[in-house]
């Protein structure tokens, strides 16, 4: 059970992923994304094979989970949003290995079994920092030893200096694009928690992650602005013993 300090990350910030008009205006804008390609590309760095017991975090409409579904054992697929959960669950029924779960990065669903590899794509930033460092602990705790994280993210990979130019290039590219599409990168840059790569990787250390892997190279045109990690559990955290 959570203190009542706890962050709740059930509540969602910036894009309301709640919202059945949302999730449909979502679901048809990603089609500009490649899924296959990025489903590989998980598949491929997280080293997933017919044993793996996977997990999905920020799930959105499932069409990942679905097609990695195919190459794992078992995959669980979670999202804050429980319209997400429904509508996802709704599209991907005839899959006996993949189960859907309205819960969160802070928040998952008791009793997973020990975990091969972990992947949550555009969905970590909703997390505000210290929590995005709690949600690594918690990864840790659920992972087999050597276990893999794959975060594909709106991380920033430039430095300060160059924020307002990155920033205005990207959003550029999304109004480019139509449907809206810039003005949901808006809301990232301003509402939720996107941020730096120099400040995620000294997190992925303190919480025992390497990191293997890592990648600006985009289907989409995204430079420096979505970073890919793979980072790799090498050890467990040890129980924290306070003094007094
Ligand atoms: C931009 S969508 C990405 C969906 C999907 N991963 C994809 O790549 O298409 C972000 C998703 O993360 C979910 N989300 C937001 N905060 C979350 C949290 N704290 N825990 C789990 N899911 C969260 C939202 O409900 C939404 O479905």
């Amino acid at each position: 059970m959570n203190s009542d300090w706890y962050y709740d990350d059930f509540n969602q910030i910036g894009t309301d992923f709640t919202d059945i008009k949302e999730i449909e205006s979502y679901d048809q804008n990603m089609s500009v994304r490649d899924f296959d390609y990025e489903a590989n590309e998980i598949l491929e760095l997280l080293h997933i094979d017919k044993s793996s017991i996977v997990l999905d975090i920020g799930c959105g409409t499932g069409t990942h989970a679905s097609i990695i579904a195919e190459k794992c054992n078992h995959i669980y697929a979670v999202d804050a949003s429980k319209e997400m959960i429904i509508y996802a669950s709704k599209k991907y029924t005839e899959l006996s290995n993949l189960d859907f779960f309205h819960a969160s990065f802070l928040a998952l669903p008791p009793n997973l079994p020990k975990l091969d590899a972990i992947y949550t794509l555009i969905a970590w930033h909703h997390l505000p920092d210290v929590w995005k460092v709690e949600s690594l602990v918690k990864m840790n705790s659920l992972l087999k030893d050597k276990g893999r994280v794959l975060i594909r993210d709106t991380i920033y990979d430039f430095d300060p200096i160059a924020f307002k130019t990155q920033i205005a290039k990207w959003l550029e590219y999304g109004n480019s694009l139509g449907n809206s599409i810039g003005d949901s990168f808006k809301t990232q840059v301003k509402e939720e928690y996107c941020t730096y790569a120099w400040l995620v990787e000294p997190m992925f250390k303190k919480t025992n992650f390497k990191i293997i892997s890592k990648s600006n190279k985009q289907t989409l045109n995204t430079n420096r602005i979505v970073t890919i990690y793979t980072i790799q559990k090498t050890g467990k955290l040890n129980e924290y013993k306070s003094s007094k």
